[in-house]
């Protein structure tokens, strides 16, 4: 019942009647009362006006939880299946759970909050609640095993796109969020391979794990954590990470911007399968690459060097041309890559 009168409040804009809803489900008023008190225990803004009726309003809200994840995703089968716990682990360890008890394709894992959540690297990932996403997105490709670190890019540039989505949202809105004077260079960026930054601070980090059997995937799990209301940073991170609302001035709204991811990987992933390399999206890629045609230095085990890196090739590989004209294809899961000064 609360769930039908959600979706009724949903579909208008206006004040719905209390006596239109009783007549519409057939309950009495304190049933209809009863239903929109929690709704609004769960979170929902619902606004309760004397001889108007009742409003949801949506701006400002950040409901999260399954129901509303579900209702923002508009996919054919990304994230369709989708779990959501207030508290968990790790996303992704109860992705792979999942995947060996036979959860499908596209099935989605989202956490308010993780007690053990796994950053690159064998790090941490601080992941308190109520403040960021973090997300679990399983996959079964049939492709090469060898392919599946370009899927970490793919998410980089979804994640890139739905946020540049939201920031359109708000330059149609408002004054506040028009373009700096110098136009159209975007603020929001992707450290290669896979670090969103928004006006150079890392704002989303992201971590895929794939179980591998005779040269098979079973299954990948792309892990994302996104710091979205967070305002405070351990220090050793505080001068290069941020979140969302802090960079971008605004509210945002988890479940909103969860769908909004959903709905860019589905269309680059496809892209990519059809063409089997990044190839297919490495345009829109290299239009978020902070990296391109810039100093790097490459931190590589074997010695690090600077150079002038050029984009990536169809593999994901950075293309960073030295001093003495060669062209190296470096490769993430050996070394990184920073700014001569600092972390872009
Ligand atoms: C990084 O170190 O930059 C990658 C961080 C990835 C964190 C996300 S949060 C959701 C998912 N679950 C995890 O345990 N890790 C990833």
């Amino acid at each position: 019942m609360k769930n039908q009168i959600l979706e009724l409040l949903r579909k208008n804009t206006e004040y719905v009647s209390g006596q239109e809803l009783c007549e519409h489900f057939k309950v009495s008023r304190t049933a209809v009362w009863k239903a929109v008190e929690q709704l609004k225990k769960d979170g929902y803004n619902i606004e309760a006006v004397r001889n108007r009726g009742y409003r949801l309003v949506t701006t400002g809200s950040d409901v999260y939880n399954k129901a509303e994840i579900d209702n923002t995703i508009d996919t054919d089968y990304i994230g369709r299946n989708s779990f959501f716990y207030n508290i968990i682990g790790s996303t992704n360890t109860e992705a792979k759970r999942l995947a060996e008890e036979g959860a499908p394709d596209g099935t989605l894992v989202v956490a308010d909050r993780q007690t053990a959540g796994k950053g690159r690297r064998g790090r941490s990932w601080i992941s308190p609640e109520g403040a960021n996403i973090y997300f679990s997105l399983m996959l079964k490709p049939d492709f090469h095993p060898s392919q599946a670190p370009m899927l970490t890019l793919v998410m980089a540039l979804a994640v890139a796109d739905a946020i540049s989505i939201l920031q359109e949202g708000y330059r149609a809105q408002d004054d506040k969020h028009q373009k700096s004077e110098n136009g159209s260079a975007t603020n929001i960026g992707i450290k290669w391979p896979n670090d969103i930054v928004v006006n150079g601070k890392k704002v989303c980090g992201i971590l895929t794990e794939m179980s591998v059997e005779r040269d098979y995937i079973q299954y990948v799990v792309i892990g994302t954590g996104i710091n979205v209301k967070q305002q405070v940073f351990d220090a050793e991170f505080a001068d290069h990470a941020s979140s969302l609302e802090a960079e971008l001035d605004s509210f945002v709204s988890r479940s909103g911007l969860i769908g909004l991811i959903m709905k860019a990987f589905e269309k680059y992933y496809e892209e990519f399968k059809k063409a089997g390399s990044l190839g297919a999206v490495k345009a829109d890629y290299e239009k978020y690459l902070v990296n391109i045609n810039r100093e790097v230095c490459v931190l590589d085990p074997k010695g690090e060097y600077r150079g002038i890196s050029l984009g990536i090739n169809d593999n994901g590989e950075l293309l960073v041309k030295t001093e003495d004209g060669a062209v190296n294809e470096v490769y993430a899961g050996e070394v990184s890559v920073r700014g001569i000064y600092g972390y872009v």
